[in-house]
């Protein structure tokens, strides 16, 4: 199956919520870190004092989890039957109206009179953690007073007494190979349902599974169907894609979880589609390239999205007269992420936008923090002169310095831009006329830039260009409308992730001068790859030179916006970005390579929305 193939609406409705989590409004309490195992994936640290939570903690927690509206609790460690309390807790819990579940390694329930206590208190339901079927490999695992027999006794027990039982299997690179025996025993207990989770922590970094080997393992223990259901948490979605519908998440746990810091994630992670609904996204570079051969959850996206005019506020010709500053109106309620108000052409009125390819936040940042909103003036569908076509719509320097703003969101009007997109061009022609020697251009594209240098070598040919020109374009029928204007460029079919990229192009042979990706890099589906590549075929003090577009938000008429719509329902222009990144962004993804910076130039909200790396390779 190829997994790009799945859409992030898929996903979601592949997961719906009630399916995803196995306890849902569950909380857990922790009992403390006393416990009679050493298990290598313990969250705690191997010198962590031991000790019990004492029973007014626990109390407490209770009642707090109750005021927030859980409906049960999941006791856990260390290990919570050792609690000398437990028993009280449990059926304290029980009378505060809230469900008791125990995680456990089980040991001490194959007490008779340990469990018998505890269904007095009113547990409803276990897990039991266990590593292997293996003793010998599951006392290796678990340590300290582990006794696979008795966990076993105790599961069996549970499932005789018809509690609902749940056995944790945590994924190790030892206990892979011993699982599909570990599900006959289980099954032959009776289990019905097994999850599986990759732990947080290992004792030793050989412990952790290679993710590879998860893969194979939940593929090969899904498909011989031992137990009836298995569920898994904490692995990568991308791993377990095949068997969505299992996917179960154990919300309880999350304390015990670092929060994801999205900026840490891995960039194969931040570009996925599937990101918002994976509970192991990967941190920076880890296992990365394993989860790039999956090809994860990864569709092109808008570059830009569209306001229409809604409400018409007031007749204003000049701000300085605002009625809403001189209260004589209130200022109008709206949206304030969606919607904006503008100034222009003597009347204040309101913008929205029902993008569905961007949430709220998002629209609202391109607008604010990028300053990135236009006015579309011109009378032609498809745009082809943006300082001609678009209008900078800006925050109103009135508004900057009115009373009344905060109350009032302000208004935009019509700004001129200190860099706008033809100033921003003229700099890349700046340095595009630097350049000399062997220049590959990724992405050829309509050259919007290169054009200016090569329709000047029209007629002359290649030996009139300042540089040894090789374009690559993985679209054919650009290539072959590209070489009927221009039959003497040196143009390859290509992407810049093609394994055989460099003997192609020449650049394992004679390396590059200058590498070009003019408005090419959001494209290209696999940047680490990618700039691998194009790395090495770089010549030590050559440069990379990055031109990009960010995203852009146009205010157009509903007639204009009517007839664009009815013309991509005819299949027009589709969505080419697998991303949306700023130049800082971009600097992120190129930090591993140690490029000096010639030039940056950012967007912002005095400048149009093109940003420019110029980027130098170390000459040692
Ligand atoms: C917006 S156009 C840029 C055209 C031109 N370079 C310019 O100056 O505007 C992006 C181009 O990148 C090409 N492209 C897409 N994926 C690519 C990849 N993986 N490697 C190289 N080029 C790619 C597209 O086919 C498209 O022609
Ligand atoms: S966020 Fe990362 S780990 Fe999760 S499904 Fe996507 S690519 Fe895989
Ligand atoms: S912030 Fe602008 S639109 Fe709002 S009241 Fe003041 S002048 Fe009027």
């Amino acid at each position: 199956m190829n997994l790009a193939t799945y859409d992030a609406h898929l996903l979601t409705a592949l997961l719906p919520p009630n399916r995803r989590r196995f306890l849902s409004r569950y909380v857990r309490i922790f009992t403390g870190t006393a416990c009679n195992q050493r298990c290598v994936s313990c969250p705690f640290p191997a010198d962590v004092d031991r000790s019990f939570r004492s029973a007014a903690e626990i109390q407490a927690a209770l009642q707090a989890a109750k005021e927030k509206g859980a409906t049960g609790v999941v006791f856990s460690g260390g290990e919570p039957t050792i609690h000398p309390e437990l028993p009280e807790l449990v059926q304290e819990a029980r009378q505060l109206g809230l469900a008791v579940c125990l995680a456990t390694n089980g040991v001490l329930l194959a007490e008779r009179n340990v469990l018998e206590s505890l269904y007095k208190a009113g547990v409803g339901r276990i897990q039991v953690h266990l590593f292997s079927g293996d003793e010998t490999l599951h006392q290796s695992l678990a340590g300290g007073q582990s006794r696979l027999e008795a966990s076993l006794s105790a599961i069996q027990r549970l499932v005789e007494d018809g509690v609902p039982v749940l056995v944790v299997v945590p994924l190790l690179a030892e206990n892979l190979t011993s699982l599909p025996a570990l599900m006959d025993t289980l099954h032959g207990l009776g289990v019905e349902h097994v999850h599986l989770t990759l732990p947080d922590q290992v004792r030793q970094p050989e412990m952790r599974a290679s993710l590879a080997d998860v893969r194979t393992t939940i593929d090969s223990l899904m498909n011989a169907g031992r137990v009836a259901r298995i569920s898994f948490d904490r692995i990568p979605l991308c791993l377990t894609a095949t068997h969505l519908s299992k996917h179960a998440f154990l919300r309880h746990r999350d304390p015990l979880r670092g929060q994801v810091d999205e900026n840490g994630l891995s960039w194969v992670c931040r570009d996925c589609d599937g990101a918002s609904q994976c509970d192991a996204p990967l941190a920076r570079g880890e296992d990365e390239q394993e989860i790039r051969t999956l090809s994860p959850f990864l569709s092109p996206r808008s570059n830009s999205f569209n306001y229409i005019p809604n409400d018409f506020v007031a007749d204003v010709a000049d701000l300085a007269d605002c009625p809403i500053a001189a209260g004589s109106m209130e200022a109008p309620a709206f949206d304030r992420q969606r919607e904006f108000l503008m100034h222009t052409r003597d009347r204040l009125l309101t913008v929205a936008t029902d993008s569905g390819d961007f949430g709220g936040a998002e629209l609202a940042s391109v607008r604010d923090e990028l300053g990135q909103v236009y006015l579309d003036t011109s009378d032609k569908l498809l745009l082809d002169d943006f300082d001609q076509d678009l209008q900078p719509l800006r925050p109103a320097t009135h508004c900057t310095t009115c009373p009344t703003l905060g109350t009032c969101p302000g208004a935009f009007e019509l700004r001129p831009l200190e860099i706008g997109f033809s100033a921003s061009e003229a700099r890349v022609d700046g340095i595009l006329g630097q350049l000399t020697g062997r220049v590959l251009d990724v992405g050829v594209g309509e050259p919007v830039s290169l054009a200016r240098i090569f329709d000047s070598a029209k007629d002359e040919g290649l030996s009139e260009l300042p540089f040894k020109y090789i374009g690559i374009e993985p679209d054919k029928s650009r290539i072959d409308e590209l070489s009927s204007r221009h039959p003497w460029l040196h143009l390859l079919c290509a992407g810049a992730e093609d394994p055989d990229l460099c003997a192609k192009v020449g650049g394992d042979t004679e390396p590059f001068d200058h590498i070009l990706l003019l408005r090419s890099y959001n494209h290209v589906r696999d940047l680490r790859v990618a700039f691998q590549q194009l790395f090495s075929m770089l010549k030590p003090g050559g440069t990379m030179l990055l031109v990009e577009n960010t995203v852009f938000g146009v205010v157009r008429g509903r007639k204009k916006l009517w007839e664009l719509e009815q013309m991509e329902q005819q299949g027009g222009a589709p969505f080419e970005h697998y991303r949306n990144h700023l130049s800082h962004e971009a600097l992120e993804v190129l930090a591993p390579f140690g490029l000096e910076v010639l030039e940056h130039m950012a967007v912002g909200s005095t400048t149009a929305n093109q940003w420019i790396l110029w980027l130098k390779k170390p000459t040692i």
